[in-house]
């Protein structure tokens, strides 16, 4: 996506729409579970990244993990945490 006339007529999933009945989404679950956020800037990128991830990449190998989130930038340098909670998720944990 290079501009916003490219979402016209799209599905947008925001992370404000992960959580049902107030259950978190299981890839919000990793991250509360491996303290994956410090200040909190970075995580609905995070998350938003890992769900699309999770989902087209059950079982993916930690390298996999590395190189789908490397678009992200989190400034509190909280990465081990962000990438044990993404892990998390696509091993279905
Ligand atoms: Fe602070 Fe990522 S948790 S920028």
């Amino acid at each position: 996506i290079t501009s916003i006339g490219d979402v016209q007529g799209k599905h947008i999933e925001t992370i404000e729409g992960l959580s049902t009945d107030g259950q978190l989404h299981a890839v919000q679950q990793a991250f509360v579970d491996k303290q994956a956020m410090q200040c909190g800037y970075c995580v609905p990128g995070h998350i938003m990244t890992a769900v699309a991830f999770a989902r087209d990449n059950p079982g993916a190998s930690r390298e996999q993990v590395v190189a789908a989130m490397s678009a992200h930038i989190c400034r509190c340098c909280n990465y081990p945490n962000i990438l044990a909670a993404v892990e998390q998720a696509v091993s279905g944990a």
